[in-house]
């Protein structure tokens, strides 16, 4: 029989669609109501430490406070325009409220309450304190406004659906907060929260499966650069084993390797960016590296040195 058929069918379908719904619906985080004085000089820090100004600063102009988006980034899934986020109401975040930065830094989640792409790496931000995340906020407001707005990603289907990142984030985003090690220094516990937080440092350095999600079991091993071009290297003890932390803390710093080389590719923004942090905070992420305990990552195509 052809109707009962088509209605267990059309039932079956329903559910199924019921349950892609249920599990892709964006879960934003209640925040509470505080009045606070934000911190500027802290939320400055930590604009540094996320790199925020690399991708969201006007590409090819000298000022990196300019947050008017407009970056192409290239990744296996299309191509990603990166969006406006200076203070101009009508082009930029100048009309969001702080529970709506919060939201998109803390979980991908959008004012309209639509997931975000993880090309914005809050699978790595999500690790932020609330309070630093409002600091951000209050800092990105004293930044000089942009106008113009930046046009739509270039993705083909079905990776343009931001329902389907529902999925991805209950595969590969972890929500949990930062938690101390009590058994570790202040400094190294710092250099763990900068580090995996809003230095984003493994969504570079650490291979990626077929779906982009970072293979857990290799974080900061190195692998190919998710924009496409070259190699990102080992950042374990397998790979810098031989560096000191004054070693990382002066290559954050300036770029220069012990070798002599220097940062070149895509570490070279981010370098940038942390020579403007407090020496703590760089002293602190390179004490924090030197802990990594070597892991052997997937071996580069051409053979080229990684330290
Ligand atoms: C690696 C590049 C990259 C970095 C680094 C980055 N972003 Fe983004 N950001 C993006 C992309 C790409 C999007 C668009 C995501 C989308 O459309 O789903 C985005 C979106 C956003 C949005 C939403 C804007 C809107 O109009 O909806 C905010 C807010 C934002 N980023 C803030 C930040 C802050 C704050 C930092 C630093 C802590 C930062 N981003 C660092 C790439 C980046
Ligand atoms: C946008 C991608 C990207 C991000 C984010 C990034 N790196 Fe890198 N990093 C690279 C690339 C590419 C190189 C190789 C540079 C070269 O060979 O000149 C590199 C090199 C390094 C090296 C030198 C390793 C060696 O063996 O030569 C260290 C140490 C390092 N990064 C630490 C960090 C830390 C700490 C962070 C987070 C604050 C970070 N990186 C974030 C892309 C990135």
């Amino acid at each position: 029989m052809l109707r009962p058929t088509l209605l267990a069918a059309l039932i079956a379908a329903v559910a199924a669609f019921g349950l892609y719904w249920w599990l892709t619906a964006p879960a934003a985080l209640a925040l509470p109501a505080a009045t606070r004085s934000p911190d500027l000089a802290n939320g400055q820090e930590l604009f540094n430490a996320g790199g925020c100004s690399s991708c969201h600063a006007v590409p090819n102009q000298p000022d990196r406070l300019r947050l008017g988006g407009g970056l192409a980034l290239g990744s296996p899934f299309g191509t990603f325009y990166v969006p406006n986020i200076s203070p101009d109401p009508a082009d930029g975040i100048g009309r969001w409220s702080e529970a709506d930065f919060v939201n998109a830094v803390l979980r991908g989640i959008s004012p309209a309450g639509t997931h975000y792409f993880p090309s914005f790496p809050y699978t790595s931000y999500h690790l932020a304190s609330i309070d630093d995340v409002r600091d951000l906020f209050a800092y990105l407001k004293t930044l000089p406004p942009v106008s113009g707005r930046v046009g739509d990603h270039a993705l083909p289907f079905p990776f343009n659906i931001r329902r389907n990142l529902g999925i991805w984030k209950l595969l590969f985003m972890d929500t949990a907060p930062f938690v101390t090690d009590a058994g570790r220094s202040p400094q190294w516990n710092r250099g763990a929260y900068l580090v995996n937080g809003f230095g984003h440092c493994a969504e570079c350095h650490s291979p990626r499966n077929a779906l982009g999600g970072i293979i857990a079991g290799q974080r900061f091993a190195g692998g190919p650069n998710p924009d496409g071009e070259g190699w990102v290297p080992n950042i374990t003890q397998q790979g810098i084993g031989s560096w000191s932390e004054k070693d990382i803390a002066d290559f954050l710093e300036t770029g220069d390797m012990p070798e002599g080389d220097s940062a070149s590719g895509a570490m070279r923004p981010v370098i940038k960016n942390l020579a403007q942090l407090t020496a703590e905070d760089r002293a602190a992420m390179a004490i924090y590296l030197k802990s990594l305990p070597p892991v052997q990552g997937p071996t580069p195509p051409q053979r080229k040195q990684g330290g």
